[in-house]
């Protein structure tokens, strides 16, 4: 081995992530001395059941006692890869506070307590480095913190979330079921411990709520940030979605507009031949905008074992680089300023909604007039089947006020004529 020096690291946590850090940690040993000159050894696996087999890492390294992590001096790096507020937050401000550094994918944390974890590590003059939490195997933690601090960014967009994706996927090319779909996305380690934060929008509402942060230079919570899941899509959402030349994706986006952030993630009708339309599986991709850059696009794998594992064990070897050259601590954090956070009914979206009307004359004419009286604009209207005197209206709107478009929604419902409003899925585009 290259190096004289070794690096001692314990990993907290063995699941998917864990072992698949363990196994390209092991894979890179040569490569990581070479390229840092030193060595990197991981000393402890943190675990709540020292008794479960593990598929990559060696029974004698588990532990379930922390006092044995952070109590050796020996450990200069701590992974965090369990998951979840507790006990993650009190073990990284522990390690912080001892001067070791910490490397985490857990964007349920950095979503929520982000600033003071920051705060701590600023303090303690640490590393914290989390580009696992965001978008998998893509770098876009750096992209965002480094490559395009210049570029004035106004917009981060995308799917960033794969267990959604390859749920929307499968269901749309192979006509799978949902929950058939869900099952095999937690096979292959791709879902979270509970995949109702996948399912419901949660997941990549945190991931929004770090890159909005990081973009903006401003503390953005998950709690600020509107979410809505795939759970209430159907086999016929979709079924019409590609009638009309679209796919469904889980989107996210966040734009820096003058009365402050828009932050969202929600199921959106991508146009067939938009780029984000053949992003599929597992796979996030992340748009930016930004006055000096103009539009850039990052595609990778969004989840999993080893693309996970990549772009923790990037971060461990730029913290090895900073222990190694005495600069740890020294990039200051980007979650100085408090800018509001729109309500997403002060937001503007285009929306595709199927309405079951009963045929009779007028009955089009009246509904777009109480479209047209609340400032909803009709993009196009056709009427898709009748049967049995009911007929199935699909509308696309112009680009709307989101309050404008529920308050007419509000009224429609009441209306007679109306045997039903489905389907009401946001459109891209403007
Ligand atoms: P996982 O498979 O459920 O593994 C969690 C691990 O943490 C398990 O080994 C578990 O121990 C351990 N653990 C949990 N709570 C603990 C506690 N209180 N004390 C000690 N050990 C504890 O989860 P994962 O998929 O690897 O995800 C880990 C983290 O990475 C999460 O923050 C997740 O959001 C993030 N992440 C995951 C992916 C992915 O594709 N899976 C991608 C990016 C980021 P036992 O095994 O003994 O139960
Ligand atoms: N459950 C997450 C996803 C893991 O499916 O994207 C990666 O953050």
């Amino acid at each position: 081995m290259e190096g004289n020096r070794t690096i001692h690291a314990a990993l907290l946590g063995a699941g998917t992530v864990g072992n698949g850090v363990y196994k390209l940690a092991a894979q890179m040993r040569e490569e990581i001395a070479q390229r840092t000159g030193a060595d990197f050894v991981i000393d402890r696996v943190l675990v709540r059941d020292v008794t479960k087999e593990r598929e990559d890492v060696p029974r004698e390294l588990l532990t379930d006692d922390w006092r044995e992590i952070i109590e050796d001096e020996k450990i200069e790096i701590v992974l965090e890869l369990m998951g979840g507020i507790e006990p993650a937050r009190t073990y990284i401000r522990e390690a912080l506070r001892t001067g070791k550094q910490v490397v985490t994918a857990n964007k349920d944390l950095l979503a929520e307590h982000g600033a003071e974890l920051f705060r701590e590590a600023q303090e303690n003059g640490c590393d914290l480095q989390f580009e696992a939490a965001v978008a998998g195997a893509i770098p876009i933690v750096r992209m965002l913190k480094k490559s395009l601090t210049a570029s004035q960014l106004t917009e981060v967009m995308g799917i960033v979330n794969g267990t959604t994706n390859y749920i929307l996927t499968r269901m749309t090319e192979d006509g799978m079921d949902y929950q058939e779909a869900l099952r095999m996305a937690t096979e292959l380690g791709y879902a979270e411990p509970d995949p109702t934060s996948d399912v419901e929008g949660y997941d990549a509402g945190r991931k929004l709520a770090i890159m909005a942060s990081i973009a903006f230079q401003s503390n953005v919570t998950f709690p600020q940030v509107y979410t809505e899941g795939i759970t209430k899509l159907t086999a016929e959402d979709i079924r019409y979605a590609k009638e009309f030349g679209y796919v469904i994706k889980l989107i996210g986006m966040t734009r820096l507009e003058e009365d402050g952030i828009e932050v969202k993630v929600h199921p959106m009708l991508i146009p067939e031949q938009h780029p984000l339309a053949a992003v599929r599986d597992s796979f996030n991709a992340v748009f930016v905008h930004g006055l000096a850059c103009d539009d850039a696009m990052f595609m990778g794998r969004g989840a999993g074992k080893m693309p996970t594992a990549s772009a923790v064990m990037g971060d461990v070897l730029d913290v090895m680089h900073h222990i190694l050259s005495a600069s740890c601590g020294k990039v200051k954090s980007s979650y100085d300023r408090q800018l509001p956070v729109k309500a997403v009914s002060e937001t503007k979206s285009r929306f595709f909604l199927r309405i079951r009307v009963t045929d009779r004359p007028g009955a089009l004419a009246n509904i777009a007039g109480i479209l047209g009286n609340n400032d909803v604009s009709i993009a196009q209207a056709v009427q898709k089947r009748s049967r049995d005197g009911v007929a199935d209206l699909v509308i696309i709107t112009g680009p709307v006020w989101e309050r404008h478009f529920n308050d007419s929604i509000r009224i429609l419902e009441g209306m007679s004529v109306i045997r039903g409003i489905s389907g009401i899925i946001r459109v891209y585009g403007n």
